[in-house]
């Protein structure tokens, strides 16, 4: 029969603002009902070489605050394979470790899903934590409204200087596939529109869109690209619309990291906090191989496999307000 003594907690792939507040939840909430808690050092890497530490609840104080990770994160080439498996296998049977509490997002979740398959006498449980909102069966996940507000935060900024200079902007965002920052970040920021690999956009529309908002005597359009190989990228499509349209005075930013970095909003610390603690609950109710997910404001309880595989789709009438509102 299997006992909940003693659980591991990780953060693995690309960190997200709230992370270190999902921790602490989990870390806390673990202690409050008497379960002991070890925290795994760089994801599934750490996992494999062993580097754990047992927390107390001191361990995660003053950390609610921090962007980041305090246990770091890594992107581990040899949990995909069968060894690297076995030896993270053996390293929780070695720390008597009887279920895993992993925090991240896409690429976290596939290896839980197939480690779980294998070694199943492990339950394990995921707390969605990247800024690009990309998994199925949650509205949120933890790090993407900080980032949102870090977006919004730098375009308000070069807006500034693209109205001095009356010049057209290419802002590129991250998101991996999913074009919810660089659609939500348009909308908040007042941008004149979003190219996002969801929803085609063709040349002729941008370069209307565009036009239109020059010829209203705006004196400045702004652009922001979800990042992909659909979009091309906000370089890509600088460069596209150069060639047709020269007569533009455009200049492309790359956001890059920054998205990833500070401290997390309100909205993030209280979604850690509540999946950190509900990722206890799922345990003690004997879940095993799921996603906490919230959907309309409920924690739900998501299999990882429709998590990473159900596409996340983006919402027609939120291109539709932004362009309307662009006008
Ligand atoms: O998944 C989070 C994310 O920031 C994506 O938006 C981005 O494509 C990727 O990670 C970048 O990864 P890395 O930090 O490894 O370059």
């Amino acid at each position: 029969m299997y006992q909940l003594k003693t659980i591991g907690v990780l953060t693995s792939g690309g960190d997200a603002p709230g992370m270190n507040a999902a921790l602490r939840a989990v870390t806390r909430k673990a202690i409050y009902h008497g379960i002991r808690v070890k925290a795994i050092y760089r994801g599934y890497k750490g996992l494999i070489s062993g580097e754990i530490k047992e927390f107390q609840t001191q361990d995660v104080s003053n950390i609610i605050q921090q962007g980041g990770t305090i246990i770091k994160s890594a992107r581990s080439m040899e949990f995909k394979t069968d060894e690297g498996m076995q030896t993270a296998y053996d390293t929780l049977k070695r720390e008597e470790i009887d279920a895993l509490v992993v925090i991240g997002g896409d690429g976290t979740f596939t290896g839980a899903r197939i480690f779980g398959q294998i070694y199943n006498d492990i339950p394990i449980v995921g707390i969605p934590g990247t800024i690009d909102n990309d998994l199925f069966g949650t509205d949120y996940t933890i790090g993407y409204d900080t980032a949102l507000n870090t977006i919004v935060e730098a375009v308000d900024k070069i807006r500034d200087t693209a109205s001095s200079h009356e010049r057209l902007f290419f802002i590129e965002v991250m998101g991996r596939d999913a074009g919810f920052l660089a659609l939500y970040g348009a909308i908040a920021s007042g941008a004149e529109a979003a190219i996002i690999p969801e929803i085609t956009t063709n040349t002729d529309q941008l370069t209307q869109l565009i036009e239109q908002g020059f010829r209203k005597s705006k004196n400045s359009s702004i652009v922001l690209v979800a990042e992909s190989d659909l979009t091309g990228g906000a370089l890509g499509v600088a460069e596209h619309l150069k060639k047709t349209h020269p007569e533009f005075d455009c200049r492309v930013t790359i956001l890059g990291h920054i998205q990833r970095g500070g401290s997390p909003t309100a909205n993030d610390r209280v979604l850690a906090s509540r999946m950190g603690a509900a990722s206890i609950d799922a345990l003690l109710d004997d879940q095993r191989n799921v996603m906490i997910g919230i959907v309309n404001n409920e924690i739900v309880y998501v299999p990882f496999s429709k998590a990473i595989k159900n596409s996340k789709p983006a919402d027609q009438s939120l291109m539709d307000v932004l362009h309307i509102l662009s006008i």
